[in-house]
């Protein structure tokens, strides 16, 4: 375990969200409370849905259960305990975890002990409602309150569910040691929470404000993780690059993180265009362990959506950006993410997206269909009015866009040689490795004498859309 009791928190000091009603909401809600003494250890199955930061907080959930006497297992039949670390992004990712719920009340008619747990961005958003739909779930827990974990097992043996709603400004987390699976690439959460407002999203009223966590904190834990044999760190936040402790900025971590001996390779995730600045750009560029490669989210192509969405960029300032960075960084990959069907989205909004992705040609995409959720601006000042055909249609249409862009990006890239990490065995066979290269392609090539963590020159020979294959030059 780490201490890091002595250190400050960080205390952001943010512009106030317009809504701090629907974020500190009360919750004074955490009942059936009673101290740790007499824990029985359990064993603890978290199953993991939505973005990388929930898989990173599922690391975080792990170090908790650990350190108070607790096991995590990776089978289920083996659990005391599950719990559903859950998204609230879009209407499927709640709908897959209320079906899922349904299964699991199988699994708990035939145990009756069996704890059952939601836990992150869907428990704080749905909240006690969680408990009108699924009655028999003994535990919501909203992402700021896992340090109550321990406690809430214990108290839900009394038989009274336990809720865990409140969100805290200060809570970061920097004294837990994350627990992870071990390999190449950690997950280094910086910063947590989110204080833009785009409309149509629900990330700032279920993960409350943004904080970064003291760089000196974040140097020490990548020296740990290079001895603990990680060689690629990938820094997460809501908005990356605005991280700033008080005393750093984005630029200034991403060369402080790359200097630590022992690090190959850093990325991050995602950053904002309004905060694409020049000290990230230069780190992009001349920092030789930051991968050239960015995503970074577009949303809509055109202003007028861009505006409605509350992004604070126009396309004309996304697009320098992009031209931006690859005049300096030319070898640099692009990816983004475009949403179809937002409020108020016309035939010629839509043609505008799908023109400028024609036009920047990013390498990938993930697209999606506007979906609409309680408790976003969007919901209560705008109305979801683009038909549910009309979304699948246009989505459709630059999904066959994108897949060609991808597959002809890479077809080009045949021929050319390209820095690989090695991770692990391809799934498909055992004489082969499968690594990222420096652009985050997946790029699978015959094993010859190299070793995983190695990173190795590979000559591509041919590709799909998504991976790319060749040999070690
Ligand atoms: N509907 C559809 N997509 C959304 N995203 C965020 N909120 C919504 C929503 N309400 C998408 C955005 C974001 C990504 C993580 O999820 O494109 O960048």
């Amino acid at each position: 375990m780490k201490n890091r009791s002595s250190l400050p928190l960080y205390t952001p000091s943010s512009p106030s969200l317009p809504d701090e009603k629907l974020l500190y909401q009360n919750t004074d809600l955490n009942n059936n409370r009673s101290d740790d003494s007499g824990l029985s250890s359990r064993n603890v199955y978290i199953e993991t849905y939505g973005c990388q930061m929930n898989v990173s907080d599922t690391e975080l959930m792990s170090g908790i259960l650990t350190q108070a006497g607790h096991r995590t297992v990776s089978h289920i039949d083996d659990a005391d305990v599950i719990l559903l670390n859950t998204c609230a992004i879009r209407e499927n990712a709640e709908i897959k975890v209320i079906n899922r719920l349904v299964h699991l009340n199988h699994r708990k008619r035939r145990k009756e002990d069996l704890i059952i747990g939601v836990c992150g961005c869907m428990a704080q958003h749905l909240r006690d409602k969680l408990l009108e739909a699924a009655p028999y779930v003994d535990l919501v827990m909203g992402p700021d309150g896992y340090r109550d974990l321990p406690m809430a097992l214990n108290a839900v043996v009394t038989g009274d569910p336990f809720l865990s709603l409140q969100l805290d400004k200060n809570e970061d987390y920097a004294d837990i040691a994350p627990i992870r699976k071990e390999g190449i690439r950690a997950w280094l959460t910086i910063q947590r929470g989110c204080d833009k407002m785009c409309t149509f999203c629900i990330v700032p009223f279920v993960r409350g404000r943004e904080r970064s966590i003291p760089l000196d904190i974040l140097t020490d834990d990548v020296k740990r993780l290079v001895d603990e044999g990680f060689k690629e760190i990938v820094l997460l936040g809501q908005t990356v690059n605005s991280y700033n402790d008080s005393q750093h900025d984005f630029g200034e971590l991403l060369w402080r993180i790359a200097g630590v001996d022992g690090v190959e390779r850093v990325r991050f995730t995602s950053p904002h265009p309004a905060d694409a600045t020049d000290s990230m750009i230069d780190a992009l560029e001349n920092c030789p362990e930051v991968c050239k490669q960015l995503h970074l989210p577009l949303q809509s192509g055109s202003t007028r959506v861009l505006e409605t969405m509350r992004r604070t960029y126009t396309v004309e300032q996304y697009r320098d950006i992009v031209y931006k960075l690859r005049e300096r960084v030319p070898q640099i990959a692009l990816s983004t993410d475009v949403i179809v069907g937002f409020c108020g989205e016309t035939e010629e909004d839509f043609k505008q997206t799908y023109q400028l992705m024609e036009e920047i040609r990013f390498d990938t995409a993930f697209m999606f269909k506007y979906s609409d959720r309680e408790g976003t601006l969007a919901n209560k000042m705008l109305s979801d009015d683009v038909p549910e055909s009309e979304k699948a249609r246009r989505l459709n249409e630059i999904i066959d866009l994108q897949e060609g862009i991808s597959a002809d990006i890479n077809t080009a890239s045949i021929g050319t040689t390209v820095p690989v990490l090695i991770e692990g065995n391809s799934r498909r066979n055992d004489e082969e490795y499968h690594g990222k290269s420096d652009t985050f392609k997946t790029t699978v090539f015959p094993k010859e004498n190299a070793r995983i963590g190695d990173i190795v020159d590979v000559t591509i020979q041919s590709s799909t859309a998504h991976t790319l294959i060749g040999e070690i030059a």
